[in-house]
């Protein structure tokens, strides 16, 4: 489930800035439709998310580690609203600076979270 996790984060972040750039490029339709199935990596996350969600409470690691969870996968959402905010800004050429600034922040604790502090990863820190 890990790797599912990690395969539908990498794919939403590559596909947004397929999108972003197609959008950047005036190219409204495949922007579209790029858009669409960005929204479909969105939902790979939040399956394999709330699946090891799931099994972090049924294993018991839930009971050392809920802090850390808890804020993992609150930045987790937060990082799939920033990109879903940002591509509909910049589809209606608003501002999207705020947003780019906190999508990094989001992707920092995620990424400093889900790596290098919750112990089901494959990286062995
Ligand atoms: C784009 C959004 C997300 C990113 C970039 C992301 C990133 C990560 C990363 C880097 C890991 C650790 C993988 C590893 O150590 O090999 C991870 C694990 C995990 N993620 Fe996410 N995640 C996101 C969204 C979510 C959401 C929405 C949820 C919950 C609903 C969630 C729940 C989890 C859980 C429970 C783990 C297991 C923690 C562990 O390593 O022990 N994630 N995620």
């Amino acid at each position: 489930m890990i790797h599912l996790h990690i395969t539908g984060w990498v794919l939403a972040l590559i596909l947004f800035a397929v999108t972003f750039s197609l959008y950047k490029n005036k190219k409204q339709k495949p922007a579209k439709v790029m858009h669409m199935i960005t929204r479909l990596s969105y939902l790979l996350i939040l399956y394999s998310g709330g699946d090891l969600f799931y099994n972090y409470i049924v294993s018991g690691t839930w009971n050392s580690y809920m802090a850390e969870l808890i804020i993992k996968a609150a930045a987790g959402l937060w990082v799939i609203a920033c990109l879903e905010i940002l591509l509909v800004r910049y589809a209606k050429g608003k501002p999207t600076k705020g947003f780019m600034v906190q999508l990094a922040v989001s992707l920092i604790i995620v990424l400093a979270l889900g790596f290098g502090r919750l112990p089901w990863g494959f990286l062995p820190l």
